[in-house]
């Protein structure tokens, strides 16, 4: 355990292109000798017209396109865009889209220059996990607030036949500039919001709910940004409120949510997306919707370990002031879930027609994965990781 904040090197090098209509600036972000592959998901951006202003910023360029990367980017997928990469010489990447298809390209990136096959880049089991040395440049446009992924060099993928949804990162998978213009949300659903607002939330706290180190700035950064996500997420969800202001808030609370800042010197705590990531590969629910039914459970069986900073979230996250500290602490876990339910996500298995038979499946998959020894401390065995998911049944 850290007595105090931990030594740190604070790198990030990925240009933010934020604001209104900014999109025709990709015309000198990026450089013209490059050849371009554009890469998006499932057609959103094309149906909204993103796709077309890229293409416009884009005419002094030589590029090609790569759609249809999934929602949870699969591997298959991934790789044929890998192989297109290499057959057609397409030396520059732009991401358009949400965080899968920022995570996909970031893979892609990677992948195209690898020495071995691609799914050695994941350990766990599924791969050898040889670390990434060099990835093709690349830039994004992001369309939906929540991951974090367009100013962190971080992604996930999911592995379909292993059904397995694993992490990769490295020092030169960030993305070379990202275009933030908060109108770009203006077409997104209640759920996509919802969903935005809840994996941002959770970002934060998996960074910040753990035990204090005395790290002021961090703490301070972590409960303002919570703060701001907890007054404007009611209104974030309200899809009639396309206001600029609002989205604003919510696109740069969301990339700062895990934009490397937080977690400078402090220790914390991934296992909500640990316990997460599995939810998706076996039971295919919504990244940010298995974060609202873990989260909310995880804080009630770790109250002990997690007890002074649980307190202190009380206090100055929900303001909070009436009550014993055990009350405080309570009254800040149900108030945690209420916000969640009040956004639309539900918090148990129950609600998604999932019981009992989802713990026994979902620990092996921990196991599997190595997932043995989780949270700030190490000490979340797989036993307390069944208690969690049992007590979100
Ligand atoms: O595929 P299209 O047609 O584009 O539609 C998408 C998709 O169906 C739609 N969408 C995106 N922008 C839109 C829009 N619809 C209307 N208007 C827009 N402006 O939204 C759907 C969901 O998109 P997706 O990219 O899957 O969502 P999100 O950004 O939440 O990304 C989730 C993925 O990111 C990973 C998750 O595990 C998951 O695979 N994460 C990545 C992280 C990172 N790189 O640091 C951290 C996170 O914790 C997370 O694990
Ligand atoms: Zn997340």
């Amino acid at each position: 355990m850290n007595k105090g904040i931990a030594n740190f090197d604070y790198y990030n090098p990925t240009h933010i292109v934020f604001g209104k209509d900014r999109i025709s600036e990709l015309a000198t972000l990026i450089p013209t000798d490059k050849k371009v592959l554009v890469l998006y998901g499932g057609g959103s951006v094309e149906r909204f017209g993103t796709l077309a202003k890229v293409r416009e910023a884009l005419s002094g360029h030589t590029f090609g396109e790569f759609g249809g990367i999934e929602a949870n980017p699969t591997y298959a997928t991934l790789l044929r865009a890998i192989e297109l990469v290499k057959k057609d010489g397409y030396n520059y990447l732009l991401a358009v889209g949400g965080g899968s298809v920022i995570d996909g390209t970031k893979f892609v990136a990677a992948g195209a220059l690898f020495d071995s096959e691609p799914i050695n880049i994941f350990g766990s089991g599924v791969g050898e996990g040889i670390p990434i040395k060099e990835a093709l440049p690349f830039g994004t446009v992001l369309t939906l607030p929540a991951t974090g992924s367009e100013m962190n060099s971080g992604g996930v993928v999911s592995i379909v036949e292993k059904k397995a949804k694993l992490g990769f990162g490295s020092a030169v998978t960030f993305p070379q500039f990202s275009i933030l213009d908060p109108q770009l949300t203006y077409t997104l659903p209640k759920r996509q919001l919802a969903n935005g607002v809840i994996d941002s939330f959770v970002h934060i706290m998996e960074q910040y709910m753990t035990y204090p180190v005395g790290g002021m700035v961090q703490d301070r950064f972590a409960e303002g940004l919570l703060e701001t996500l907890i007054e404007i997420g009611p209104d974030v969800v309200d899809e009639s409120k396309q206001d600029y202001n609002l989205r604003a808030n919510f696109m740069w609370a969301a990339t700062y949510a895990l934009n490397g800042t937080l977690n400078k010197g402090v220790p914390g705590d991934w296992s909500s997306h640990g316990l997460g990531h599995e939810i998706t590969a076996l039971y295919h629910i919504d990244h940010a919707r298995t974060l609202a039914i873990v989260l909310p459970s995880l804080l009630e069986i770790r109250k002990e370990q997690k007890g002074a900073k649980l307190l202190q979230y009380a206090e100055r996250v929900w303001h909070i002031t009436d009550g014993t500290e055990d009350e405080k602490i309570q009254a800040a876990i149900d108030k945690t879930r209420e916000f969640f339910e009040s956004l639309g996500a539900p918090t148990h298995f129950s609600d998604y027609d999932l019981g009992e038979e989802v713990v026994d499946a979902l620990v092996s998959q921990l196991e599997k994965h190595g997932l043995t020894a989780v949270s700030e401390r190490g000490d979340q065995t797989l036993d307390v990781s069944r208690e969690i998911y049992k007590n979100a049944l």
